[in-house]
């Protein structure tokens, strides 16, 4: 695992888009795995700027996100469908066709999270997957647990993710309980990985991902095992690790 400690949000988010355009421009093509949450908010604004600056295009490139919540129908303002249209899809040309994200209304879920992994491999797998942490080591929606479920599941979400979710509900009680997560087998056969983890509240899950034990109990541990990834930390989210010791294991950037 490559670490990049950097300043703060801004320089992350940077410093992701330029991993991505890097992506972009080496393979059009790319199969590209995305997460919502504020973490990569920042990232996608500067995608946004390099699209309008001619730099990159989405058109030939495949989108698959991370989850969806279940039971809110995908027009609903906090659906993670909405939240991709807000945030990236309506400012780029990714064709439509190609935006795929886990439906959360789905008649028959399991058969919903099925065809979800049928499709990512039909599209040959993913080549970049961004990921965010949650404050409990969640990748995805997968929350720690005594197994890696593997692949796209109904999952119930942990108290914290529902508290901290809470923030973008008018209501505690609006926030839903359910979702579908890509399962943790998924998320480690995409080719490259990039994780970002921003601020202190994120400081305890990325020193246990990085110097814990690897445990479905703090799922992104499992990314130790992972041979391309990119973690983007900037300074208040690194401030639980010793980076001297991490260096036998890691390589290491720090800010200049
Ligand atoms: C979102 C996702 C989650 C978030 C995580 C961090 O698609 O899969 O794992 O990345 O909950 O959320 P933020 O970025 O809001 O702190």
């Amino acid at each position: 695992m490559n670490i990049i400690i950097v300043n703060n949000y801004e320089e992350m988010s940077r410093k992701a888009a330029h991993l991505f355009v890097a992506q972009l421009l080496n393979k059009p093509d790319s199969v590209l795995g995305l997460a919502t949450g504020s973490t990569p908010v920042g990232m996608y604004k500067e995608l946004i700027r390099f699209y309008n600056e001619g730099m990159i295009t989405f058109k030939y490139a495949t989108a698959f996100n991370l989850d969806e919540y279940v039971g809110i129908e995908k027009e609903h303002p906090q659906s993670y469908w909405q939240f991709m249209q807000d945030n990236l899809f309506v400012e780029v040309d990714l064709p439509f066709d190609r935006q795929f994200i886990p439906s959360g209304t789905a008649e028959n879920l399991e058969d919903e999270a099925h065809n979800y992994d049928r499709r990512i491999a039909k599209a040959g797998g993913i080549d970049l997957q961004v990921l965010g942490i949650g404050r409990n080591g969640h990748i995805g929606f997968n929350e720690p647990d005594l197994k890696f479920e593997a692949r796209t599941h109904v999952v119930k979400l942990d108290e914290q993710t529902i508290q901290d979710n809470s923030r973008f509900f008018s209501n505690i009680s609006e926030v839903p309980t359910l979702a579908l997560s890509m399962g943790v087998k998924t998320i480690m056969q995409s080719r490259n990985i990039i994780l970002l983890a921003s601020g202190k509240e994120k400081g305890d899950a990325i020193q246990k991902m990085l110097s814990g034990n690897i445990t479905p109990e703090l799922p992104a541990s499992v990314l130790q095992l992972h041979p391309s990834v990119t973690a983007i930390i900037d300074l208040e989210a690194a401030s639980r690790l010793d980076i001297e010791a991490l260096r036998d294991q890691y390589k290491i950037v720090t800010p200049k």
